[in-house]
């Protein structure tokens, strides 16, 4: 992931990628290989709801088929969130809907986070990334069918390309939250990024005041972030012209990194009182 033009920054993020023996040991909810003959296998367990969710990994195959820190992150999160939502940081963005909570997840990688939502917050959640990634996120969504679906879940793949409007007409924008996990990191990405964000969190007015008269929580898009670069302050100074930033969560740095992942809450201006900022 690390270009020419990154040289010059601070951290490199694959120094900043834990490998799974990392994980097992800062952690209590901790990623494992399973030694079954598919050493690309993960498992994960998840205390709230005493069950695995095992992911496939690809490095070979590049960024999008790795599992990044911020995904561990929150998992986490939402891993405590299940148990004890009252105390948790997520309960800014997840409380208040009294139906099953529609999440979609953008540049979900191998998909975790999204399938972990749905096992969680047994969420109907929709997982997305670039097309030539909805294999794998849809083989990983087919190896945890049981714990998605026991926990009254459901996971949908698709793809969705930032910046391509139409991929999110046909998705459709009714979701309570976006979710996603390092998704800023090359700065060419940022302005599709923010453009599908400004499509599924602004929509259009009319849309807006249909909500406000059927009384709907407008969009929320929780981010979780690991910082590796300055050039990164660039989105999210942009972010701010059209949303409200602010910080949900700081999680601790490991011992690889400088800085902990940070969870973001974007919300369309003006919704946010003053109080909660
Ligand atoms: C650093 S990885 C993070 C993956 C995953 N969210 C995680 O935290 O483990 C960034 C993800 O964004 C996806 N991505 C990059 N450019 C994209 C684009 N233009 N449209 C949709 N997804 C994109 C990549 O395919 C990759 O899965």
């Amino acid at each position: 992931m690390a270009t020419q033009e990154d040289d010059d920054d601070e951290i490199n993020p694959f120094t900043t990628v834990l490998n799974d023996q990392d994980h097992h040991e800062q952690q209590p909810n901790s990623l494992t290989t399973v030694h079954d003959g598919a050493p690309e296998q993960q498992s994960y367990s998840l205390r709230s709801i005493e069950s695995t969710v095992v992911i496939r990994q690809l490095p070979s195959e590049g960024l999008s088929f790795q599992l990044w820190p911020a995904a561990t992150a929150l998992i986490s999160l939402l891993d405590s969130y299940r148990s004890s939502p009252s105390t948790s940081p997520l309960s800014a963005a997840f409380s208040g809907s009294q139906r099953q909570l529609r999440i979609l997840e953008l540049g979900s990688g191998t998909g975790i986070v999204g399938i972990v939502a749905a096992a969680t917050l047994g969420g109907n959640v929709t997982i997305t990334d670039l097309p030539h990634v909805v294999p794998n996120l849809q083989f990983n969504k087919d190896a945890n069918k049981e714990v998605i679906t026991s926990n009254g879940g459901a996971v949908t793949v698709a793809a969705l390309r930032w910046g391509n409007v139409d991929d999110v007409a046909e998705i459709g924008r009714d979701f309570d939250v976006v979710l996603a996990s390092d998704v800023v990191y090359h700065d060419h990405l940022y302005e599709p990024l923010l453009e599908t964000l400004r499509f599924l969190l602004l929509g259009f007015e009319e849309e807006k005041e249909m909500k406000k008269k059927k009384k709907e929580k407008e969009t929320v898009f929780v981010m979780a972030h690991l910082k590796r670069w300055k050039k990164e302050s660039a989105f999210f100074k942009k972010a701010k012209k059209l949303f409200d930033v602010d910080v949900l969560h700081t999680c601790a740095p490991s011992d690889r990194a400088r800085v902990g992942v940070v969870v973001y809450r974007f919300v369309p201006k003006g919704l946010i009182a003053p109080s909660e900022v």
